[in-house]
């Protein structure tokens, strides 16, 4: 990570887990356990019902409020979703946009993920976009071209000004929930190149500004070797931010 030239961030993602009085008593046992963080920014992503309960219960401390989805369009008749606008309101400052298992199990594309980047940039939230490549795409030694269209794709008419406060998190698919994480050389390498397109894209300033996180399967043994590497710039943590003993090891390291 470099802390000289971009915002260095932690973020849960709790994905369909906690209950809105659960979330609140997470919360409560972070809170009472982080003490002082110094090197990062820390988010929890949280289930729509407990973006309430989350805003309230971090109040005060220095953790923020992400959500985990977002349509689109800022408003209309699409039964069952969620606009900026509505996030934005509650508090939500960051948002979580085409996570694998939105791509995988709610027939999310390039496409989709692009107009929500444009959606959340233009309603104020901070988007933390995902991208990563499956392990049938790993096998097939194509990788980094699964990256670059996604990350191109992604920031598609997306302006220079606007770009640079985007979050990337690199989530190896075969990465997520299983156990297995990317050694800190494969992530960094894929994050590497994560920023070479983004300087291809804009320029070097703008890609130095951008921070990119790492997301599967981190947790308290792996995290420190995996920030420590240059283009890594926090972590985007599922089954371990689901319990304070876990989660806040890696937001203290
Ligand atoms: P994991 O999930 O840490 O449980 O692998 C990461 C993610 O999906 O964001």
């Amino acid at each position: 990570m470099n802390r000289r030239y971009r915002k260095t961030v932690i973020a849960g993602n709790w994905k369909m887990n906690k209950t809105p009085a659960e979330a609140k008593a997470l919360i409560n046992e972070i809170k009472e356990t982080i003490g002082k963080v110094k090197w990062c920014d820390v988010i929890v992503c949280v289930p729509f019902v407990d973006i309430p309960v989350a805003v309230k219960a971090t109040k005060g401390a220095k953790i923020s409020v992400g959500a985990q989805n977002i349509h689109f369009e800022p408003k209309g008749a699409y039964t069952g979703e969620i606009s900026a606008d509505m996030l934005k309101e509650l508090g939500v400052k960051y948002v979580i946009v085409g996570h694998s298992e939105r791509r995988t199990y709610h027939g999310e594309t390039n496409e989709t993920v692009n107009a929500k980047l444009h959606a959340s940039i233009d309603g104020g939230l901070t988007p933390i976009v995902c991208v990563g490549e499956t392990q049938a795409q790993r096998d097939m030694g194509i990788s980094k071209d699964i990256i670059r269209a996604q990350v191109k794709t992604a920031f598609y008419k997306i302006p220079a000004d606007r770009a640079r406060k985007i979050i990337i998190a690199y989530e190896p698919v075969w990465a997520i929930g299983t156990g297995l994480t990317a050694t800190p050389a494969e992530a960094q390498e894929i994050c590497s190149e994560i920023r070479a397109v983004i300087r291809s894209l804009y320029d070097a300033r703008i890609a130095r500004a951008v921070t990119i996180l790492y997301g599967g399967s981190m947790n308290p043994a792996n995290a420190a070797e995996l920030l420590a590497q240059p283009d890594i710039d926090g972590g985007l943590i599922g089954g371990a931010s689901l319990k304070a003993e876990t989660f806040v090891p890696i937001c203290v390291l």
